[in-house]
């Protein structure tokens, strides 16, 4: 698929005050600092789009962005910050769920997970509650750069045989690297993909 443009649109902490809910939605939620923005402006080839930040907890709110005028990249703020407080992650919780809840036309989460990780309790427990929720997600295993192509595959292996302890069915998984672009054509033919299903015209390659 052919990015022609990616434009910011709004910031926002309540799902009544996103763009309005008419196009496909595709978003964007994993653990603080596992590359979910870096990624953002990886798939559309826009450096500065989404802030990014070495500290975790950089983005805090709902962050729309329109690509080609057809379907909307959002980026959300990380969980699983040990420095943050009580309270915020309260609040935190109550923004995801509602906006997972509530937000008619999210198409597909994206849950990112750092591939140099064995399976962590953290991630584990989210893919946990969407299962419980219904929530439709793929797994994009996150900064395959940082060790060799072998050792992400044992990693993404052993996430897999995790996962198969509980599920039935495992979801759609995908490697990406921001530094490199490992992924890119994949998660966007995949965009690309759903979006044909739901009869959503897309740019072509
Ligand atoms: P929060 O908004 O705080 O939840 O973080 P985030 O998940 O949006 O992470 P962000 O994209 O800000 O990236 C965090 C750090 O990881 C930054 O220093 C990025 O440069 C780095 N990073 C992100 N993706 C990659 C990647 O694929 N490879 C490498 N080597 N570094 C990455
Ligand atoms: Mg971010």
């Amino acid at each position: 698929m052919i990015i022609r443009e990616a434009k910011f649109l709004a910031s926002n902490s309540r799902v009544d005050q996103c763009p309005p809910a008419t196009l496909p939605e595709y978003a964007f939620i994993g653990r603080s600092n596992v590359g979910k923005s870096s990624l953002i402006n990886m798939l559309t080839g826009h450096k500065g789009l989404a802030k990014t930040s070495s500290l975790p907890g950089k983005t805090q709110l709902i962050n729309h962005f329109l690509i080609n005028g057809q379907w909307y990249l959002v980026d959300l703020p990380g969980y699983g910050y040990a420095k943050v407080s009580k309270d915020s992650r309260v609040q935190w919780g109550r923004m995801i769920n509602f906006y997972l809840h509530n937000r008619e036309n999210l198409t597909c989460l994206f849950v990112l997970i750092d591939s140099r990780h064995a399976p962590l309790a953290v991630d584990l427990e989210f893919l946990e509650t969407l299962g419980k929720d219904g929530i439709p997600f793929v797994i994009i295993f996150t900064k395959a750069d940082k060790q060799s192509g072998s050792r992400t595959q044992q990693n993404v292996n052993s996430y897999r045989l995790k996962l198969a302890e509980t599920w039935d069915e495992l979801p759609r998984t995908f490697v990406t690297s921001a530094t490199d672009q490992t992924g890119r054509d994949e998660v966007l033919a995949f965009i690309q993909e759903v979006n044909q299903q739901i009869g959503q015209k897309t740019d072509n390659a």
